[in-house]
């Protein structure tokens, strides 16, 4: 059983839009459906996610190379791929409301006359036969509008990988097992989006296909299913709040033959956070069937060739960037007042230390000038010199910031200041010269979220 949580969706939407992690996208024009901008501190958090991925991939391991492909590929990729066929929503639409609804789920609508019923279930209901739907964004690349100049959105980072898959194999001289991964926005028309950035349109993807020979195909299905659970464990979310799930038979994507997702428990209940798949070699074939290119694998020494299998770790940046904000929000009390606090794990706090002189005169906001250069060159800090010590304090949690430093009368005379942990409230004594060492200390110290689990 997993702990009971105070956080819901509604709490982190309006959490993200007073600090500053995420709104609505067009707020002004009055939004628009499922897109949503990221400020200030939502832009250093999902960096700090993105930044903790790379790190696993290529800091960590020396198999595994990265690439940046364009978002607009040839549209052939697409017939390749199975998207054009395949990429598809089963829709109905109601003749009396107008609205449209995906077929397959329509327990989670609702009637656009009577929200409290589903589609169909309405008095004056009428819904059309299904009928399927392209998930892919069109457009026409040049002056001309016409059928040869259509293109597609990526609905997936993955498939610039297999495209560029031959150059990795003559530059980067690596052999199977090794892996591509790339980070990037895609695009789905999504039906039914919602959930804040759960669903969207516009949505960041963190891909990696690990290409390896066939015999090696299931160790390393097993291999990526732990390590990518282990990585979302590592960053502080709560075990009991995580799981893998395989898919049933008739969940199966067009191009796999096993997947499991890593679900998190969401407030929204159990969801998908990322997919781990056993591609087989169906991307390297069709697209070697298509482009007429030999991408097979060639052994120089043993004169063995294949198409590799690809295991592919597909995660969501949007959707890893909520997790973790869901599993981080808590509420406590401090003398008398309710505190929210975002218990992040260090490494994905957007700042790392604030730097607070508890007056605004005698000499205190120099010294915590001078603080904020020394640490800057290492963190992300900020300095906060407005309002009574307690609200900013408050600010500070709420962002997740894990470790505020008061400059106050004491520092002008023997030059330390006050550590204060966002999480124990523990307050230290450190010497301003010790600071850049001992945060850095603390930063690369395991972590657990004291929420429990
Ligand atoms: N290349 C395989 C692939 O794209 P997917 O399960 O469709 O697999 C991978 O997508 C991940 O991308 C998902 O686990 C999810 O985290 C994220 N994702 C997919 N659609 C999304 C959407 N509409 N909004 C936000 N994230 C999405």
């Amino acid at each position: 059983m997993a702990t009971p949580d105070l956080v819901t969706m509604d709490k982190i939407v309006s959490l993200s839009k007073r600090r500053g992690f995420i709104f609505r996208s067009s707020e002004i024009y009055g939004g628009i459906g499922s897109s949503y901008d990221y400020g200030h501190y939502g832009v250093l958090l999902k960096n700090n996610v993105k930044a903790e991925w790379w790190r696993s991939l290529l800091r960590e391991r020396d198999d595994v190379v990265a690439l940046d492909s364009a978002i607009i590929q040839h549209p052939r990729t697409w017939e390749a791929s199975g998207h054009i066929a395949g990429f598809t929503d089963p829709l109905v639409d109601c003749r009396t409301c107008k609205l449209r609804y995906r077929a397959d789920k329509l327990e989670d609508g609702q009637c656009g006359e009577k929200p409290s019923k589903r589609p169909g279930e309405g008095p004056n209901c009428d819904l059309t036969e299904a009928r399927n739907f392209n998930l892919m964004f069109q457009t026409t690349v040049g002056p001309v509008q016409d059928e040869g100049s259509t293109v597609f959105l990526r609905p997936e980072t993955a498939q610039g990988i297999f495209l560029n898959f031959k150059h990795y194999l003559q530059f980067a001289r690596k052999k199977p097992p090794f892996g591509i991964a790339q980070v990037g926005k895609s695009f789905r028309n999504e039906i039914t989006p919602g959930n804040f950035v759960f669903r969207m349109r516009e949505f960041e993807q963190m891909e990696m296909e690990f290409f390896v020979p066939p015999a090696e195909a299931d160790k390393w299905y097993d291999f990526w299913k732990q390590a990518r659970f282990d990585w979302y464990v590592k960053l502080g979310i709560r075990p009991d709040h995580l799981r893998l799930r395989p898919h049933d038979a008739d969940e199966l994507s067009h191009y796999s033959s096993a997947t499991s997702d890593v679900e998190y428990l969401y407030p929204i209940g159990w969801q998908e956070l990322e997919g781990i798949a056993n591609r087989g070699d169906f991307d390297l074939s069709q697209h070697a069937e298509y482009s007429r290119q030999n991408l097979e694998y060639v052994d120089t020494a043993s004169g063995e060739r294949y198409l590799p299998y690809v295991i592919e770790p597909a995660a969501g940046a949007d959707r890893a960037t909520l997790a973790f904000l869901c599993d981080a929000y808590d509420e406590d009390e401090i003398e008398g007042e309710t505190r929210t606090v975002l218990r992040l794990h260090p490494a994905l706090a957007p700042v790392k230390a604030a730097v607070l002189p508890l007056v605004k005169k005698d000499g205190q906001p120099e010294v915590a000038r001078e603080i904020v250069a020394a640490l800057r060159e290492r963190l992300q800090v900020e300095y906060d010199e407005g309002g009574a010590i307690g609200r900013r304090y408050r600010r500070q949690d709420e962002i997740g910031t894990p470790w505020s430093i008061t400059v106050d009368h004491q520092s002008l005379d023997d030059r330390t200041v006050t550590v204060r942990d966002r999480d124990s409230l523990q307050q230290d004594r450190v010497a301003i010269d010790a600071l850049p060492d001992e945060l850095e200390r603390r930063l690369r110290a395991p972590w657990r979220s004291p929420k429990g689990s």
